[in-house]
């Protein structure tokens, strides 16, 4: 299945210059929702891994049903202040920008391994916190997988340390 097809494309949005992948198209429709889902699973197959790790919103739309299919535990990373429980914050440099998030301190225990699972992979600032708060915490990453990749911006290259995985591209 031609999974590009089903991702609506939408000029200028949020703001004149960004070309949005919007993935809602892709969601409505059951049998690419479900490739796309095992697609990713097929592609974990052989990496070692007891927990998805998903950074915020949109990723969980992915990752929650990519665990389910593994098999494997499910983890959060939250926007700072959203998670209930004792948290860790990975501070990270400050040119990385952005906002601060955080991962409860008892979700990822020393020697677990874990995959990174997300929908798209843009500058790679999202998933590469949420390799870092995974890393702090004592886990181990043991790949980074995503729906769509924007080539041009650099996140293969912030993630080079990691094997990386992604279904569809954009330049
Ligand atoms: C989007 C997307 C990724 C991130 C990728 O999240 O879901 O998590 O951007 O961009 P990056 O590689 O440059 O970090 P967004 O912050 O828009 O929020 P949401 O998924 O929580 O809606």
């Amino acid at each position: 299945m031609d999974l590009k097809q089903k991702i609506r494309v939408i000029p200028d949005f949020p703001r004149e210059g960004i070309s949005y992948k919007d993935i809602t198209t892709l969601l409505r429709d059951g049998a690419a929702y479900r490739y796309a889902v095992q697609e990713l699973a097929r592609q974990c197959a052989g990496k070692e891994a007891d927990l998805i790790v998903c950074p915020k919103n949109r990723g969980l739309l992915l990752g929650a049903p990519l665990a389910y299919i593994l098999g494997l535990g499910l983890v959060t990373v939250r926007k700072a202040g959203q998670l209930p429980g004792e948290v860790f914050t990975w501070h990270y440099d400050l040119d990385f920008g952005g906002e601060e998030m955080e991962v409860h301190k008892d979700a990822i225990l020393p020697g677990q391994r874990v995959i990174i699972a997300d929908e798209l992979l843009a500058t790679g600032g999202t998933a590469y916190k949420s390799v870092r708060l995974v890393e702090e915490l004592g886990g181990q990453v043991t790949g980074a997988v995503f729906l769509i990749e924007l080539t041009g911006l650099g996140g293969r290259h912030k993630l080079r340390d990691y094997d990386t995985i992604s279904l569809v591209q954009y330049n």
